[in-house]
């Protein structure tokens, strides 16, 4: 593990790392007056180059919360990238901050600044990976069942939140099936890191990736940055929308995850989101918890 507490991707965590965030995590939850101000004098950027509710809501008041202060900063108003590099952004604000918080359209964005920074850097989301989410999943996971014996089906877009997933999932010692159509599938490097932990199955058929599963998990078919490209991904992913009658080929106690914003009718109808089995809401509450404990692992 780097000295630096980075979070760019699941990939700067291992099983032992990742363990001690979800016990945090279930800590805070259950009493968050005992973390309260754990972390007081300290200050951290959250930056966003993209849209947000959770994240910026979440981690906005998880820092508050903790003692920290946080400064949101939109990219609209600073010009990374466009007004100065991405590297004088980030030598800038650790002269000011204790860690940064970073959504972005490029990982490589996050990378650049990790190298030349010395405060931690997480990442909020780039067109990479979402582990601040994989980390919440797991959480809103292990709340309903013990993730080793589990197995969780991600049917659609192979994108950001799949990746994390996909990792964080084998990491925890559950087994993961990803369906997904052609040209959508996941990063194969990024499914090979998955499998240094634990079993994870690629395939086009979202029958067989549902099939028995402890939970059913998809995200948008078009992720913030391609736009344009909505209508040719509208046509691709069709045949793996999260129905009633998919939903119904997994376990009978299974649940349904998305990370949200959800694109009802898209990738999933209006009768799963809403079913008594879907937990997005509380995957979206988890974004608070554990996002709290990333803060005291990465700042203690
Ligand atoms: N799930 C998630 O990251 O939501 P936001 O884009 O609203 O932050
Ligand atoms: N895949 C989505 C996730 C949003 C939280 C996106 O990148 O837009």
């Amino acid at each position: 593990m780097d000295d630096v507490k980075n979070l760019l991707g699941m990939s700067d965590l291992d099983g032992d790392r990742l363990g001690l965030l979800l016990e945090m995590a279930a800590k805070v939850k259950a009493n968050p007056d005992e973390y309260r101000r754990a972390l007081t004098g300290r200050s951290i950027g959250l930056f966003f180059m993209k849209q947000s509710v959770r994240t910026w809501v979440s981690c906005d008041v998880a820092a508050i919360e903790l003692g920290v202060h946080p400064v949101v900063i939109r990219n609209d108003q600073t010009g990374l990238g466009i007004r100065e590099t991405p590297e004088d952004v980030g030598r800038v604000l650790e002269r000011y901050l204790d860690l940064l918080g970073m959504r972005v359209f490029e990982h490589s964005d996050l990378e650049r600044i990790a190298a030349v920074v010395s405060v931690p850097v997480i990442n909020l989301l780039s067109d990479l990976e979402h582990p601040c989410q994989a980390v919440a999943d797991l959480q809103t996971l292990a709340e309903h069942v013990t993730p080793q014996r589990a197995t969780v089906a991600y049917v659609g877009d192979g994108n950001n939140v799949c990746h994390s997933l996909l990792q964080a999932v084998a990491m925890a010692g559950a087994s993961m099936r990803v369906a997904s159509p052609p040209g959508y599938a996941p990063d194969p490097a990024i499914v090979e890191r998955g499998r240094r932990f634990g079993e994870v199955i690629v395939t086009e058929d979202p029958s067989e990736a549902v099939a028995g599963a402890d939970a059913v998990y998809t995200d948008v078919w078009t992720s913030m940055g391609q736009e344009a490209e909505a209508a040719e991904r509208r046509r691709a992913l069709a045949p793996y929308r999260v129905n009633l009658a998919l939903f119904e080929q997994a376990k009978p106690d299974a649940i349904f995850m998305h990370c949200l914003p959800a694109h009802r009718g898209e990738e999933v109808t209006d009768e799963v989101i809403e079913h008594p089995r879907s937990r997005v809401f509380d995957q979206a509450e988890n974004r608070l918890h554990s996002f709290k404990a990333i803060l005291l692992q990465a700042l203690s």
